[in-house]
Parts: structure tokens; sequence; C-alpha cells
């Protein structure tokens, strides 16, 4: 019950680190509520997180990348809880591009959801956090923004970007007491898996040499319930009151940050 009385925010709830959050966090007593664009899983996975308990979760949807939307569902959430006290944001999407040919429509694309989404949600769950007097923001960053990515030359750069407005927003609103860090995981969750399967043996190989092959830990991706829902609960609660600003690697040591 360690988080017992927080009232939380998980986007991207209906499948992999969003859905093992919304987990996490019903099972450590936080009241929680769930968006994405996906309804039907996303009621699903709230529906099973909520009969589980000893936490409360329900859903509403959002699409990140549209301000209005993403007002009007955390302005909802807002009011059916009675207030905010974290933000965890997994949402994002991930489509493969290549630095030579990379289309101006798959690079819109990447950084209205993946980078404009975290400015919007951060800002709105601010504004929530700051009547409280205090908050956490979870954001979610990639190794993909830390290293060449020859085959996601797009989600690489907008990755980048979330680790820089990361590094922004916890500056700028320490004043309110509010944090805000980024998660860089390694998970075999359904983008992980799509990704897997779009690739030819040849490519797999070269997977295994350029992103297995470091992870320290048993040379595989995490499971997100096992090995990040912990992690996810840890800067939720008021343990990590004292840390912000932060790149935090969640890979079995697949990389390192500074
Ligand atoms: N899987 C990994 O190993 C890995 C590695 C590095 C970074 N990441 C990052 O971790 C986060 C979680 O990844 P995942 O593997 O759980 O992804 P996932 O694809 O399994 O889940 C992402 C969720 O976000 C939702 N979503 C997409 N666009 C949305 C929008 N516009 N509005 C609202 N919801 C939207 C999807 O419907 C989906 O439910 C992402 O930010 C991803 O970039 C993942």
């Amino acid at each position: 019950m360690e988080l017992q009385g927080k009232r939380i925010i998980v986007t991207g709830s209906a499948r992999g680190m969003g859905a093992a959050t919304v987990r996490a966090y019903v099972q450590a007593g936080a009241d929680v509520i769930g968006m994405d664009v996906n309804d039907e899983a996303g009621t699903a996975v709230s529906a099973e997180a909520n009969a589980a308990g000893p936490g409360t979760a329900s859903y509403l949807h959002v699409d990140i990348a549209d301000r209005d939307s993403v007002e009007a569902a955390f302005a909802q959430a807002v009011t059916q809880m009675g207030g905010l006290d974290v933000l965890a944001h997994p949402a994002a999407i991930q489509r493969s591009s290549d630095a030579g040919d990379v289309s101006v429509e798959d690079w819109d694309l990447m950084f209205a959801v993946n980078v404009r989404g975290t400015m919007l949600t951060n800002q709105v769950a601010h504004q929530h956090m700051k009547a409280a007097g205090a908050g956490s923001i979870i954001n979610f960053g990639s190794i993909s923004g830390q290293r060449p990515e020859p085959s996601a030359a797009a989600y690489s750069a907008a990755k980048g970007a979330v680790h820089s407005w990361t590094r922004t927003a916890a500056g700028t609103w320490g004043v309110d007491n509010i944090r805000v860090n980024a998660i860089l995981p390694a998970m075999a969750t359904p983008m992980y898996q799509e990704a897997r399967a779009r690739s030819t043996e040849e490519q797999n190989v070269a997977n295994y040499w350029r992103n297995l092959n470091s992870i320290a830990l048993g040379e595989e991706y995490g499971d997100p319930d096992r090995d990040l829902g912990p992690v996810m609960v840890f800067f939720a609660s008021d343990a990590s009151k004292f840390i912000t600003g932060q790149l935090i690697p969640v890979d079995g040591g697949q990389t390192s940050v500074r």
C-alpha cells in the first residue's frame, strides 16, 4: 500500500509498459486513471486491475498529440479523483526510418505523438499538480535518444527531444515541488515484439549484437510487470522525492547515461 491515497494518470495504458504500470500502481493501493487511443484494450486493462485491487482503476480516452483531448481528459480525471499527484507517461509510437530517406510524414508523426504529446501531457499535469503543491511526472525516453539509431532516425531524434524536455521541465518546475524524470527502458512489450516480427533473420542477428548482447542481466529484454513495475512505484512514491531531471535506464545494463 505504498501508494495509498496517490491519484495517478497513466498514458498508453492499453498495453505494454502502460498496462504494467496501471497494475503496479493499483497493487500498491493508488487510484489510477489509464488513458489511451485504444479504448477497448484500455478499458479491459483498467477493469482487470480494478477488480484485483486494493487500489482503483478506470479508463478515459485521450489522444496525447491533441491539446483539446489532453485538457479534457485530464480535467475529467482530476474531477473524478479529486486532484493529481503523479503522471506516468509511457504512451508513444515507433516507426522505422533511415536518415537518408525519412519522410516528412513520419518525422512529423513521431514529433507530434512522442514530443508534442510529452509537452502537452506534462504541461497540463503541471497545472493540476501546482494547485496541489507537489507532483511526480515520469516520462519515457530511450537508448535510441542516446546513440546513433540507423534504423529509426525520426524516433531517435524524437526521444532525444524528450530527454531535453525532461531536463528543462524539471529545472523549471522544481520551484513548484514537481519533479520530472524519464525512464529509458528495455522491455519485451508489443512495441518491441512488433519491431522484431517485421525484421528478417539477418536483422534479428544484427539486433542481438546491437541490443541484446549488451544487456548484462541475461541478454534479454525485461518483463514490464516484474522489472519495470517496482521502479514505477518508486518514482510515484515519496521515496524518490529528491530525484529530478534524470534519465534512468531500466534495461539490465544495456546502456549507461551521464
Ligand atoms: N519496449 C522497449 O523496450 C522500449 C525501449 C525504449 C523506449 N521505449 C519507450 O517506452 C514507452 C512504452 O513503450 P511500450 O513498449 O510499452 O509501447 P507499446 O506500443 O506497447 O504501448 C504504447 C501505448 O501507447 C498508446 N498510444 C500511441 N499513440 C497514442 C496517442 N496518440 N495517444 C494516447 N495513447 C497512444 C498505444 O495505443 C499503446 O497502448 C514508449 O515511450 C517507448 O517509446 C520502449
